[in-house]
Protein backbone atom coordinates (compact mmCIF):
# COMPACT_ATOMS: atom_id res chain seq x y z
CA UNK A 1 0.00 0.00 0.00
CA UNK A 2 0.88 3.08 -0.95
CA UNK A 3 2.10 6.00 1.59
CA UNK A 4 0.14 8.60 2.40
CA UNK A 5 1.58 11.93 3.19
CA UNK A 6 -0.23 14.12 5.62
CA UNK A 7 0.16 17.32 3.48
CA UNK A 8 0.52 19.53 7.24
CA UNK A 9 2.43 18.55 10.29
CA UNK A 10 2.20 20.51 13.22
CA UNK A 11 5.37 19.40 16.17
CA UNK A 12 5.58 20.37 20.02
CA UNK A 13 8.57 20.79 20.18
CA UNK A 14 9.45 20.24 23.41
CA UNK A 15 11.77 18.71 25.72
CA UNK A 16 14.83 20.81 24.86
CA UNK A 17 15.70 21.35 28.87
CA UNK A 18 15.11 17.78 29.82
CA UNK A 19 17.49 16.29 26.99
CA UNK A 20 20.03 19.06 28.06
CA UNK A 21 20.34 17.96 31.83
CA UNK A 22 20.43 14.26 31.03
CA UNK A 23 23.64 15.10 29.10
CA UNK A 24 24.28 17.00 32.18
CA UNK A 25 24.35 20.17 30.34
CA UNK A 26 22.28 23.80 31.50
CA UNK A 27 18.87 23.92 29.27
CA UNK A 28 19.80 26.84 27.17
CA UNK A 29 22.45 24.00 25.23
CA UNK A 30 19.02 22.43 24.90
CA UNK A 31 17.31 25.01 23.15
CA UNK A 32 20.61 26.21 20.74
CA UNK A 33 20.36 22.20 19.80
CA UNK A 34 16.37 22.44 19.11
CA UNK A 35 17.25 25.42 17.50
CA UNK A 36 19.33 23.68 15.46
CA UNK A 37 17.21 20.35 15.08
CA UNK A 38 14.62 22.59 13.21
CA UNK A 39 16.47 23.33 10.36
CA UNK A 40 17.33 19.84 9.63
CA UNK A 41 13.89 18.80 10.25
CA UNK A 42 12.91 21.34 7.50
CA UNK A 43 14.56 19.80 5.02
CA UNK A 44 13.44 16.18 6.09
CA UNK A 45 10.10 17.91 6.08
CA UNK A 46 10.10 18.76 2.74
CA UNK A 47 12.10 15.47 1.20
CA UNK A 48 9.35 13.24 2.72
CA UNK A 49 6.70 15.76 0.85
CA UNK A 50 4.85 17.61 3.20
CA UNK A 51 3.82 21.09 2.10
CA UNK A 52 3.43 22.93 5.94
CA UNK A 53 5.10 22.25 8.85
CA UNK A 54 4.08 24.15 12.00
CA UNK A 55 6.34 24.45 14.76
CA UNK A 56 5.44 25.88 18.42
CA UNK A 57 8.84 27.45 20.01
CA UNK A 58 7.57 29.72 21.95
CA UNK A 59 3.92 30.54 24.18
CA UNK A 60 1.90 33.05 26.08
CA UNK A 61 3.05 31.12 29.19
CA UNK A 62 6.37 30.55 28.24
CA UNK A 63 7.18 34.54 29.75
CA UNK A 64 6.48 32.79 33.27
CA UNK A 65 9.75 30.88 33.11
CA UNK A 66 12.77 32.17 34.84
CA UNK A 67 14.65 36.44 33.77
CA UNK A 68 17.64 33.69 32.46
CA UNK A 69 16.11 31.47 30.43
CA UNK A 70 13.67 33.77 29.06
CA UNK A 71 16.66 36.39 27.96
CA UNK A 72 18.81 33.16 26.58
CA UNK A 73 16.07 32.05 24.56
CA UNK A 74 15.06 35.54 22.96
CA UNK A 75 18.65 36.07 21.88
CA UNK A 76 18.46 32.53 20.35
CA UNK A 77 15.39 33.58 18.49
CA UNK A 78 17.47 37.00 17.22
CA UNK A 79 20.03 34.49 15.91
CA UNK A 80 17.50 32.34 14.64
CA UNK A 81 15.71 35.08 12.60
CA UNK A 82 19.00 35.65 11.15
CA UNK A 83 20.27 32.32 10.03
CA UNK A 84 16.27 31.33 9.11
CA UNK A 85 17.26 34.21 6.38
CA UNK A 86 19.57 32.24 4.79
CA UNK A 87 18.20 29.18 5.03
CA UNK A 88 14.94 30.12 3.80
CA UNK A 89 16.22 31.53 0.61
CA UNK A 90 18.43 28.13 0.14
CA UNK A 91 15.77 25.85 0.58
CA UNK A 92 12.83 27.94 -1.42
CA UNK A 93 10.66 27.92 2.28
CA UNK A 94 7.93 30.20 2.82
CA UNK A 95 7.83 31.54 6.48
CA UNK A 96 5.17 32.72 8.71
CA UNK A 97 4.76 33.72 12.02
CA UNK A 98 1.74 32.54 14.17
CA UNK A 99 1.17 34.89 17.47
CA UNK A 100 1.73 37.95 18.69
CA UNK A 101 5.32 39.26 18.09
CA UNK A 102 4.34 42.83 19.67
CA UNK A 103 5.69 41.80 23.06
CA UNK A 104 9.37 41.27 21.62
CA UNK A 105 11.71 44.01 21.42
CA UNK A 106 11.86 45.78 17.99
CA UNK A 107 14.46 44.90 17.01
CA UNK A 108 13.52 40.94 16.98
CA UNK A 109 10.05 42.38 15.61
CA UNK A 110 12.05 43.89 12.39
CA UNK A 111 14.06 40.90 11.58
CA UNK A 112 11.36 38.58 12.36
CA UNK A 113 9.15 40.28 9.44
CA UNK A 114 12.27 40.78 7.33
CA UNK A 115 12.00 37.01 7.68
CA UNK A 116 8.16 36.79 6.45
CA UNK A 117 8.45 39.19 3.55
CA UNK A 118 11.57 38.00 2.19
CA UNK A 119 10.03 34.58 1.83
CA UNK A 120 6.84 35.28 0.93
CA UNK A 121 6.85 34.26 -2.90
CA UNK A 122 8.81 30.98 -2.34
CA UNK A 123 7.60 28.09 -3.63
CA UNK A 124 9.04 25.98 -1.55
CA UNK A 125 7.84 24.42 2.47
CA UNK A 126 4.90 26.75 3.87
CA UNK A 127 7.51 26.52 7.72
CA UNK A 128 5.04 28.45 10.34
CA UNK A 129 6.60 29.36 13.51
CA UNK A 130 4.70 30.02 16.53
CA UNK A 131 6.35 32.52 18.60
CA UNK A 132 4.25 33.80 21.77
CA UNK A 133 1.86 31.81 20.64
CA UNK A 134 -1.10 30.72 22.54
CA UNK A 135 -4.51 29.34 20.87
CA UNK A 136 -6.79 31.28 23.81
CA UNK A 137 -4.71 34.51 22.57
CA UNK A 138 -5.30 34.30 19.20
CA UNK A 139 -8.79 33.27 19.53
CA UNK A 140 -9.32 36.47 21.46
CA UNK A 141 -7.52 38.57 19.18
CA UNK A 142 -9.56 37.35 16.28
CA UNK A 143 -13.20 37.84 18.02
CA UNK A 144 -11.47 41.40 18.86
CA UNK A 145 -11.32 41.98 15.09
CA UNK A 146 -14.32 40.88 14.02
CA UNK A 147 -15.98 42.64 16.67
CA UNK A 148 -14.07 45.95 15.28
CA UNK A 149 -15.50 45.07 11.92
CA UNK A 150 -19.14 44.57 13.13
CA UNK A 151 -18.89 48.21 14.76
CA UNK A 152 -17.54 49.34 11.45
CA UNK A 153 -20.79 47.98 9.54
CA UNK A 154 -18.42 45.67 7.50
CA UNK A 155 -19.78 42.58 9.08
CA UNK A 156 -22.92 41.61 10.90
CA UNK A 157 -22.99 39.56 13.55
CA UNK A 158 -25.37 37.13 11.99
CA UNK A 159 -23.12 36.85 8.75
CA UNK A 160 -20.37 35.42 10.73
CA UNK A 161 -19.76 31.46 10.02
CA UNK A 162 -17.27 29.39 11.00
CA UNK A 163 -15.02 30.89 8.12
CA UNK A 164 -15.35 33.59 9.32
CA UNK A 165 -13.41 32.91 12.79
CA UNK A 166 -11.06 30.71 10.62
CA UNK A 167 -9.92 33.81 8.39
CA UNK A 168 -9.34 35.98 11.28
CA UNK A 169 -6.91 33.32 13.01
CA UNK A 170 -3.32 33.57 12.40
CA UNK A 171 -3.38 30.79 10.18
CA UNK A 172 -5.83 32.09 7.56
CA UNK A 173 -5.78 30.95 4.48
CA UNK A 174 -3.57 27.80 6.09
CA UNK A 175 -5.18 24.04 5.73
CA UNK A 176 -5.48 23.15 9.07
CA UNK A 177 -2.90 19.91 10.39
CA UNK A 178 -3.02 16.40 9.59
CA UNK A 179 -0.84 15.37 11.96
CA UNK A 180 0.42 16.84 15.36
CA UNK A 181 3.27 15.74 16.83
CA UNK A 182 4.33 16.04 20.80
CA UNK A 183 8.07 14.96 21.86
CA UNK A 184 9.33 14.37 25.25
CA UNK A 185 6.44 12.51 26.61
CA UNK A 186 3.65 15.21 27.65
CA UNK A 187 0.35 14.64 26.48
CA UNK A 188 -1.23 17.54 26.35
CA UNK A 189 -1.88 20.66 24.05
CA UNK A 190 -0.46 23.72 26.19
CA UNK A 191 -2.80 26.08 24.46
CA UNK A 192 -1.31 25.21 20.96
CA UNK A 193 -3.91 25.31 17.70
CA UNK A 194 -6.48 24.65 19.29
CA UNK A 195 -9.12 25.49 16.44
CA UNK A 196 -7.28 23.85 14.14
CA UNK A 197 -6.58 20.61 15.70
CA UNK A 198 -10.63 19.63 15.88
CA UNK A 199 -9.83 16.56 13.34
CA UNK A 200 -6.02 16.10 13.51
CA UNK A 201 -4.64 12.67 14.64
CA UNK A 202 -2.35 13.43 17.57
CA UNK A 203 1.25 11.13 17.89
CA UNK A 204 3.13 11.26 21.04
CA UNK A 205 7.11 10.29 21.38
CA UNK A 206 9.26 10.01 24.45
CA UNK A 207 11.87 11.38 21.89
CA UNK A 208 13.22 14.60 23.48
CA UNK A 209 13.16 17.24 20.41
CA UNK A 210 17.11 17.97 20.16
CA UNK A 211 16.98 14.00 19.51
CA UNK A 212 14.04 13.91 16.89
CA UNK A 213 15.20 12.55 13.34
CA UNK A 214 13.96 12.44 10.04
CA UNK A 215 13.65 8.01 11.01
CA UNK A 216 11.29 9.49 13.90
CA UNK A 217 9.42 11.55 11.42
CA UNK A 218 8.96 8.39 9.29
CA UNK A 219 7.62 6.82 12.10
CA UNK A 220 4.78 9.52 13.32
CA UNK A 221 3.74 9.01 9.60
CA UNK A 222 3.52 5.30 9.30
CA UNK A 223 1.60 5.56 12.25
CA UNK A 224 -0.52 7.80 10.74
CA UNK A 225 -0.98 5.77 7.98
CA UNK A 226 -2.19 3.11 10.63
CA UNK A 227 -5.17 5.58 11.72
CA UNK A 228 -8.93 5.11 10.31
CA UNK A 229 -9.28 8.88 10.01
CA UNK A 230 -12.86 9.81 10.51
CA UNK A 231 -13.80 13.11 10.13
CA UNK A 232 -16.84 13.01 11.98
CA UNK A 233 -18.62 9.95 10.35
CA UNK A 234 -17.61 8.44 7.36
CA UNK A 235 -13.64 7.23 6.76
CA UNK A 236 -12.07 9.56 4.00
CA UNK A 237 -12.34 6.67 1.52
CA UNK A 238 -15.18 5.57 1.75
CA UNK A 239 -16.44 9.61 0.59
C1 LIG B 1 10.71 23.15 24.52
O1 LIG B 1 11.56 22.60 25.46
C2 LIG B 1 11.15 24.50 24.05
C3 LIG B 1 10.44 25.64 24.64
C4 LIG B 1 9.31 25.60 25.29
C5 LIG B 1 11.04 26.96 24.48
P1 LIG B 1 11.37 22.89 27.01
O2 LIG B 1 12.14 24.11 27.36
O3 LIG B 1 9.94 22.92 27.37
O4 LIG B 1 12.09 21.63 27.67
P2 LIG B 1 11.52 20.75 28.86
O5 LIG B 1 10.13 20.36 28.49
O6 LIG B 1 11.54 21.61 30.07
O7 LIG B 1 12.44 19.59 28.94
C1 LIG C 1 4.83 23.94 25.04
O1 LIG C 1 5.85 23.41 25.81
C2 LIG C 1 5.29 25.21 24.40
C3 LIG C 1 6.37 25.06 23.43
C4 LIG C 1 6.89 23.95 23.00
C5 LIG C 1 6.87 26.29 22.93
P1 LIG C 1 5.98 23.72 27.36
O2 LIG C 1 7.07 22.87 27.86
O3 LIG C 1 6.11 25.18 27.57
O4 LIG C 1 4.55 23.28 27.91
P2 LIG C 1 4.13 22.76 29.32
O5 LIG C 1 4.54 23.82 30.29
O6 LIG C 1 4.88 21.48 29.55
O7 LIG C 1 2.67 22.54 29.24
MG1 LIG D 1 8.54 21.60 28.03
Amino acid sequence: MEMIIPQHVAIIVDGNGRWAKSKGMPRNYGHVRGAKNLERICEDAWDIGIKYLTVYLFSTENWKRSQEEVGALMQLFHRYAKTSLKTARDNNMRVRLLGDPSAFDEELQRSLQELVDSSKNNTGLNFQIALNYGSRDEITRAVRRIGEECREGLLSPQSITEQTIADHLDTAGIPDPDLLIRTSGEQRLSNYLMWQLAYTEFYFTTVPWPAFTKDDLMKAIETFNHRDRRFGGIKKEDE
